[in-house]
């Protein structure tokens, strides 16, 4: 009864596919409806053919997404790491340089703007969302509201935003955004507690089936933080369990797996581990954990960067894809695209040249790794340089 009451409450943006039972009308249940055939739920809501071809889109060969949707406070850090205020007019001054950077669209398919970037413009007036269409970026935009502490766990935290969140979407969409992102985070040194890892899941789905009703592609982000000693077997273990949860409540939450886009941590040891691991034997560990737990149906998988240095990135991404993968293996990296650009630029005028030919370098060896043809030479020492940061928030 319960999920006949959730159709009908979804009937205004969405129809469900005549002739298929919920998992709540099972045979023995005492429903008329308990003799039809047993299947999973389908939503064919108002927007699934766009939703289908925006994710493909973003993931098409060679491209991969340009995250630049920190938050005011944390583009603030990244702005006094070069002497800058952190001010709107920097801010926007530091978004046009990325945006407006010619040729990026031949290795960015998508970016992550925040709320301030999503309605602002360059200095000359040009909408930044236009000058992303021009190029044949789409739009994206972070909707979650950050991590506060959540009660009962381990010293773990929880991701707000679920408040307001259709409201919300539906004007990003009208904005131009057409894809959406969530990130919560999970511990491996915390716990992580169950509770903390059920949390992060349950949320990620809700979002996703929301911003799935209003035209935006979502992005799954549970980072599995690099905090840690741990060896790379331990981060194995809780990244499978991890998106097996997610998938599990995906699924529950009738979220179309062809319209979603995964944003996963790489498989790699604890940041504090005393060995290394190589770019193969992290590829190794990654791959096999996606294999276990992602379906062919998903469109792309477009890791973050989480601290790693850029060629480290690079170097990880184009381990993965020596081999055809079901998904599109990408890269949607923040500070492994964003590093030595902010160092070029140092918030002159006369470098933003400079700091756009950096940021195309860095697209360019990216995209290669999404083709599996990345060789690593002439890379610059600034690019080897790690950005891990204990408690990293975004
Ligand atoms: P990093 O690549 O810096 O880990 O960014 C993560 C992120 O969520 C950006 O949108």
């Amino acid at each position: 009864m319960a999920c006949v009451s959730f159709a009908k409450l979804n009937a205004a943006s969405s129809q469900w596919i005549g002739g298929q039972q919920s998992f709540a009308q099972r045979p023995g249940s005492s429903t008329r409806l308990a003799t039809r055939r047993v299947s999973v739920p389908i939503r064919a809501g108002a927007y699934t053919d766009e939703l289908i071809q925006t994710a493909k889109a973003i993931a098409s060969p060679g491209r991969g997404i340009l995250a630049i949707d920190e938050s005011n406070a944390t583009c603030g850090k990244r702005l006094s790491s070069i002497g800058l205020d952190n001010t709107e007019p920097n801010r926007q001054a530091y978004r046009q340089l990325l945006l407006t950077t010619p040729g990026l669209g031949e290795y960015i398919s998508g970016a992550i703007l925040f709320e301030e970037t999503l309605y602002q413009s360059t200095i000359g007036g040009k909408k930044f969302v236009d000058c992303l269409r021009e190029q044949k970026i789409v739009p994206g935009i972070k909707v979650d509201k950050g991590l506060v502490p959540l009660p009962g766990s381990n010293n773990e935290s929880w991701c707000q935003g679920l408040d307001g969140l259709s409201s919300r979407s539906a004007e990003y969409y009208k904005q131009g955004a057409r894809f959406a992102k969530w990130r919560t985070v999970v511990s491996i040194p915390c716990g992580p507690s169950a509770l903390a890892v059920k949390e992060a899941a349950w949320g990620l789905a809700r979002y996703a089936a929301i911003s799935q009703d209003n035209g935006l592609v979502p992005i799954v982000e549970p980072e599995i933080l690099l905090d840690g000693d741990h060896p790379i077997e331990r981060t194995l273990e809780v990244a499978e369990k991890v998106w097996a949860e997610v998938f599990y409540y995906l699924a529950e939450n009738n979220v179309m797996f062809e319209g979603i886009l995964l944003k996963p941590s790489m498989v790699t040891p604890g940041a504090e581990h005393k060995e290394k691991a190589s770019p193969d034997t992290i590829a190794k560990y990654t791959l096999t954990m996606l294999r276990r737990r992602v379906p062919p149906a998903v469109p792309g998988i477009m890791f973050l960067s989480g601290g790693q240095s850029e060629v480290e990135a690079t170097l990880n991404l184009n381990a993965m894809n020596q081999s055809p993968n079901p998904w599109h293996v990408s890269f949607s990296y923040a500070r492994a695209l964003q590093n030595t650009v902010l160092k070029t630029w140092q918030g002159r005028p006369e470098n933003v040249e400079a700091a756009q030919t950096a940021l195309l370098v860095r697209a360019k060896a990216n995209s290669l790794a999404q083709l599996g043809k990345y060789a690593a030479e002439g890379e610059s020492e600034e690019a080897k340089k790690g950005m891990f940061v204990e408690g990293y928030t975004y």
